[in-house]
This record gives structure tokens, C-alpha cells and sequence, in this order.
């Protein structure tokens, strides 16, 4: 193929695509992966990190604005001790061998989740790359990490009551902006499209005031298989959609 009619056919390839703003990705079935080859669990979740390297990479080139990822979730601690402080252990090496290349990448990183119960180390960790990446202007890129969607809004709804409380607020003031506002994702346009893999169809406590209007798409396969190949074809399911916000489609009389 001549190097015009590649770059003509990755064109078209890429006008069948709609890019999400805010793309949102639950990576679900690291264990089933490595179950399937008779490796153990974590093998699956190391699987996954380079699954999750990609999908950075493919954001970035395809021109995604924001991506969150759900990485642990806070029903997760109820995982065999081992299993946790694997995914813990697998942060920690992530930011070390990745916080370069996201650097380099102009990759702006945002941590979402409760602090409380993690290590002091580890918090620490969170925020110094945080910092080391809040001047970047390209991808940003939000791991939910120890996050839930109740969890989230209750610590809302308490910020908006001690304000209350201290005469800060009014109660009739208190109205969706105000709410979003106290959210983890203050400032974040909300999810455009919702990915969740492994066959499995439902939320799990991700985003879910968020959530309120994404599209959803559900793929079988398990999350270290999402590729490039998936992630074209989760664009171009998101083109077909009609996003219509409980409105009707524009084009109707
Ligand atoms: C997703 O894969 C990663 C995390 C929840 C941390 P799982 O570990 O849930 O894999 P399955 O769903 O058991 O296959
Ligand atoms: C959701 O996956 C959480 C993450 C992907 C981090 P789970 O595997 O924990 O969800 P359930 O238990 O199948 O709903
Ligand atoms: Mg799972």
C-alpha cells in the first residue's frame, strides 16, 4: 500500500470513530484472563497495567480529553490480604517506571478515591505525582484508586452540611452544580462513554452521579486483551449511538 492510500484509509477508518471527551473504563477481568492460562491472579493484573500503558497511549494519539480508569475499587478490600497489597505493590512500580514517559507525554495524572486507610508512604507517593504532572496540558488521565460512587457522594453531602452548619451555606443553595462541585471529579466534565470489560454488565459503584447520561459499552473481552483493534471498535459502536440527554433526536419535526 502507497503511503497516500494509508494515510487515506486511516482516515476513514478514523471518520468512523467518535471520540469521547471523557472516556471512562472499568478494566474488569484480570483474574479470568490468568485463570483461562492457569497463571495466578496477580499475573493477570500485571497483564493489566500493560493493557493500561496502551489505552493511555491510544487516548492520547486518538484525542481523547480525559480518561478515568477504575483500578481498586472500595469493595475490593475485601480481596485475600495478598491480593490487595499485589494491586497496591503494582501502583507503586507503575509510578515508578511510568512517571517519566507521562511526564515526557505532557500526561496530567489525578488520583480519585479516598486517602483514608492507605499508607502514609503511599499517599505521599499519589501526591508527589500529582504535582510532578499538574503543569502538563495534554492527556489528563484519573485513576480511581480506593473509589466508590456512595462513598463519594456521602463525603459530598457531609462538606455541604458542615457548610450548612457553619452558616457557609444555604440550604436552598445546595443545587446539582454545588453537589458536583464537592465530588472528587470538581471541574471534570462527566464521562461521555463508559467501557467495562470481561462480559460483565453493570456499574459496581463507578461514577455514579457521573454516570447520570454516558453511553455504555460492554465488551467480552477480558481487560490485559483490550487493544487497539477493541478500542477502534468501542469508537465506532459510540458513533452509532444517539445521545439524545431526554431530549429527541435533532433531526425529528
Ligand atoms: C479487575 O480484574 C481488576 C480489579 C478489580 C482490581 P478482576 O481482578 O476483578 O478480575 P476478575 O473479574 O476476577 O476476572
Ligand atoms: C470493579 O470490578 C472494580 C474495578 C475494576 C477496579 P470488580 O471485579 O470489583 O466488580 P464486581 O465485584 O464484579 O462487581
Ligand atoms: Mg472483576
Amino acid at each position: 500500500m502507497s503511503i497516500d492510500s494509508a494515510i487515506a484509509t486511516d482516515l476513514a477508518q478514523r471518520q468512523r470513530l467518535r471520540v469521547p471527551t471523557h472516556l471512562g473504563v472499568i478494566m474488569d477481568g484480570n483474574g479470568r484472563w490468568a485463570k483461562a492460562r492457569g497463571k495466578r491472579r496477580t499475573e493477570g493484573h500485571v497483564e493489566g497495567v500493560k493493557a493500561l500503558r496502551n489505552l493511555v497511549d491510544n487516548c492520547a494519539s486518538y484525542g481523547v480529553s480525559y480518561l478515568t480508569v477504575f483500578s481498586f475499587s472500595s469493595e475490593n478490600w475485601g480481596r485475600p490480604k495478598e491480593e490487595v497489597s499485589f494491586i497496591f505493590n503494582l501502583l507503586r512500580r507503575f509510578v515508578a517506571s511510568d512517571l517519566q514517559r507521562l511526564v515526557r507525554n505532557n500526561v496530567q495524572v489525578r488520583v480519585i478515591g479516598s486517602r483514608q486507610g492507605l499508607e502514609p508512604g503511599l499517599v505521599r507517593l499519589i501526591e508527589d505525582v500529582e504535582a510532578k504532572t499538574a503543569g502538563n496540558t495534554g492527556l489528563v488521565f484519573i485513576v480511581a484508586f480506593n473509589y466508590g460512587g456512595k462513598a463519594e457522594i456521602v463525603e459530598a453531602t457531609r462538606r455541604l452540611a458542615r457548610d450548612v452548619a457553619a452558616g457557609r451555606l444555604a440550604p436552598e443553595d445546595i443545587d446539582e452544580t454545588k453537589l458536583a462541585d464537592s465530588l472528587y471529579t470538581a471541574g471534570l466534565p462527566d464521562p461521555d462513554l463508559i467501557i467495562r470489560t470481561s462480559g460483565e454488565q453493570r456499574i459496581s459503584n463507578f461514577l455514579l452521579w457521573q454516570a447520570a447520561y454516558a453511553e455504555f459499552v460492554f465488551v467480552e473481552e477480558n481487560w490485559p486483551d483490550f487493544d487497539e483493534a477493541s478500542f477502534i471498535r468501542v469508537l465506532e459502536t459510540f458513533a452509532q449511538r444517539d445521545r439524545r440527554f431526554g431530549g429527541i433526536e435533532v433531526a425529528d419535526p
